[in-house]
């Protein structure tokens, strides 16, 4: 314990960030709250969409860093059920980016073994986002490496609600008898049925919150938080929080 404690805090920050990360211990699950585009623009005289613009490229990095890190799941919260009520020039603009990044980079994508999937509510998305997406997944659905899950037009609660509707459906059509309804079956309700629970969460640009963010399946996640602003956002900022959720006891109610 106590050599635990000293090799925590006798090194300086840039020395910690020379640890070698764990590889047997690299989470399975990273979720990330995408956060701080805006402020990180207003910081520089820029519009916000500038700001959007260059988390594009954020998200190039990690998922590549990712990627060679071994992580099976990376879950990226790009556009909440919330963000509909900003200005209609900044949701036009952020509908236009999935179009835009994929265009650059499915090929690469491709050929890095990674599959992309969508987590969202798809019936309100543009039908030009939507359809690039769609064909992103059609591509790379055979993939059997990285998984990259946009949370796109995403909101936790909707999701849950969705989860009970279709629950009363088919107890109503007899398909299902609320005695068998347990945890591993609501799960198959959810948006995210085929994927484990993340194992971390990371949010950036220094709020803590959730904003509606897989409010059912981070209840046993490690939670870290940065005040870097996602533009920002740089491979060591990532391997800092591995390094961070590999120090941790996860005892899930346990001793
Ligand atoms: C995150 O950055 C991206 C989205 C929510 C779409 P923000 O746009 O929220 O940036 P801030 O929080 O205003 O700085
Ligand atoms: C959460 O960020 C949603 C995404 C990162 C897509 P917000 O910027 O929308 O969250 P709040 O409004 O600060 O809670
Ligand atoms: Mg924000």
């Amino acid at each position: 314990m106590f050599q635990r404690l000293k090799t925590k805090f006798a090194k300086a920050p840039e020395d910690a960030s020379q640890e070698v990360l764990d590889a047997d211990n690299i989470p399975q699950h990273i979720a990330i709250i995408m956060d701080g585009n805006g402020r990180w623009a207003k910081n520089r005289g820029l519009p916000r969409i500038a700001g959007h613009h260059s988390g594009m490229k954020t998200v190039k990095r990690i998922t590549m860093e990712a990627d060679r890190l071994g992580v099976k799941f990376l879950t990226l919260y790009a556009f909440s059920t919330e963000n509909w009520k900003r200005p209609k020039a900044e949701v036009e603009f952020l509908m236009k980016l999935p179009q835009e990044f994929l265009s650059i980079e499915l090929s690469e994508l491709i050929e890095k073994n990674v599959q992309v999937r969508m987590m969202g509510h798809k019936e309100d998305l543009p039908p030009h986002t939507l359809a690039a997406v769609e064909e992103a997944i059609r591509q790379t659905a055979g993939n059997t490496g990285l998984v990259l899950n946009f949370a796109l037009n995403y909101g936790s609660r909707k999701e849950m609600m969705e989860a009970v509707r279709r629950i009363g459906q088919d107890v109503r059509e007899g398909k299902l008898s609320p005695d068998d309804l347990n945890e591993s079956h609501f799960e198959q309700y959810l948006l995210s049925s085929d994927m484990p629970d993340p194992d971390l969460l990371i949010r950036t640009s220094g709020e803590l919150r959730l904003s509606n963010f897989m409010l059912w399946q981070l209840a046993y996640s490690e939670l870290w938080f940065t005040n870097v602003y996602w533009p920002e956002f740089s491979e060591a900022h990532f391997n800092e929080a591995i390094r961070e959720y590999q120090r941790r006891a996860r005892r899930y109610g346990g001793l």
